[in-house]
């Protein structure tokens, strides 16, 4: 290809090669480099030509509610007529609708729907996804969400016609407060004995701390139960209030802090000493017209910055993460390589699968993208269109 980019882990930079080709075998990366060394080094294999395109590790999307009933198309003009997210909310709309329209779906719906909604994630350049539970109102209906994100990684991920992108599944039991629900019957269910049942069915615990959702107390109780039950942690915090939850979620050791729109002083420095990464989701900021999270202060403060979509029907409904690439630099202030590397290595380790995907250096998964492009550059540069080609996993085209 013209330009290859390996985005190593752990490094800076993307790892730009002119004119650069890899080998795959058994569905990963064994060798990277100029294009003329690897051909003579595999001659005989079969070989796929880019054609003069950018190539690069797929996208890995680290944050999203993937699987739900409904749409909340009529809520998006609710609010552009003046009412707010968290009033909706308090209303008893917003993700309770969710919650309400989920109940209503069918297993089939809610799979068929989930595996539409990655295959239009593949054709932007996402192939792996990490999946949150949050739209059931009980253990049984989480179960049911999370049996739903396992089915959807099964058999490789293969639907009857397609390849889909790998699925990471996340707990998120402690999403929203039942209407009429008892605080406390709510965090005994939250923090008990289900939590080894989720356990069987997804890597990571998260909690949404916020004003109106879970307390910043509260969300440790049930991160602290969580992680004796053997889960690593993630948190929904700082989206509209500035409650603490990055701190805490770096003392808690963390995997990573999400949306962090609102941050208290102090917050990103211990994210930073403690290796949380920090996930931003600007296509919610720009989707609501809320303020972005500051991009720029977190990654001079030292923290690994990680990008995702936060697809979900109320807050974004994108699946695009080069259109997250453009609104990073634009309105998060990272820069181009923060921003690539955001939406590939650090995103992979935001779900800890950083020696395993969004680089494509020898041992990685060979999860690959074309993009009808000449530099990275002008992923953010083309806003909201998709430049995305083909995309590979394990070294199979799936789009
Ligand atoms: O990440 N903040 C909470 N959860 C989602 C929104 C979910 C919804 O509105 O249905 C988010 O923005
Ligand atoms: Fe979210």
């Amino acid at each position: 290809c013209s330009m290859l980019l390996t985005v190593p882990p752990g490094k800076d930079g993307l790892g730009i090669i002119r004119d650069g080709a890899f080998a795959v075998s058994g569905g990963r990366i064994t060798d990277a480099g100029l294009s003329g060394e690897i051909l003579y080094a595999h001659k005989g294999c079969r070989r796929i030509d880019a054609g003069g395109r950018l190539v690069m590790p797929g996208f890995v999307d680290c944050h999203t509610h993937l699987i739900h009933g409904g749409d909340r198309v009529d809520e998006m003009f609710l609010r552009l007529s003046g009412k707010s997210y968290l009033e909706i909310l308090a209303a008893g709309g917003g993700i309770h609708s969710t919650v309400a329209a989920t109940a209503a779906a069918s297993d089939e719906e809610l799979r068929a729907s989930a595996a539409e909604r990655l295959l239009r994630m593949a054709a932007h350049g996402t192939t792996t996804v990490e999946v949150k539970s949050g739209y059931g109102s009980d253990a049984d209906s989480e179960e049911r969400i999370l049996r739903c994100a396992g089915a959807l990684s099964g058999g490789g991920g293969r639907t009857e016609t397609s390849v889909l992108p790998a699925v990471v599944p996340t707990y998120l039991g402690a999403h929203s407060i039942p209407p009429g629900a008892g605080r406390e019957e709510l965090l005994e269910a939250l923090t008990g004995p289900a939590l080894t049942r989720m356990r069987s069915r997804a890597e990571f615990c998260d909690v949404f701390c916020e004003e109106g959702a879970f307390s910043l107390e509260e969300s440790r109780r049930i991160l602290t139960a969580a992680a004796e039950a053997g889960f690593k942690l993630k948190i929904h915090a700082g989206q509209f209030t500035a409650a603490g939850g990055a701190a805490m979620a770096a003392e808690l050791g963390a995997a990573s802090a999400d949306h962090l729109e609102h941050l208290q002083q102090g917050e990103a420095a211990a994210m930073a000493a403690a290796g949380t990464a920090g996930v931003l989701l600007p296509g919610v900021s720009f989707f609501l017209g809320s303020p972005y999270a500051d991009g720029r202060a977190l990654a001079d403060a030292g923290v690994r910055v990680a990008l995702a979509t936060d697809y979900n029907t109320g807050s974004c409904p994108s699946y695009s993460m080069p259109f997250m690439i453009s609104l990073a630099v634009s309105g998060c202030g990272l820069n181009i390589v923060e921003a690539v590397r955001a939406a590939t290595t650090n995103a992979a380790a935001a779900i800890c699968r950083q020696e395993g995907c969004g680089s494509l250096v020898p041992g990685m998964n060979a999860d690959f993208i074309f993009l009808d492009l000449e530099r990275p550059e002008e992923i953010p540069y083309y806003v909201g269109t998709n430049p995305v080609v083909k995309a590979f996993r394990g070294g199979i085209e799936i789009i």
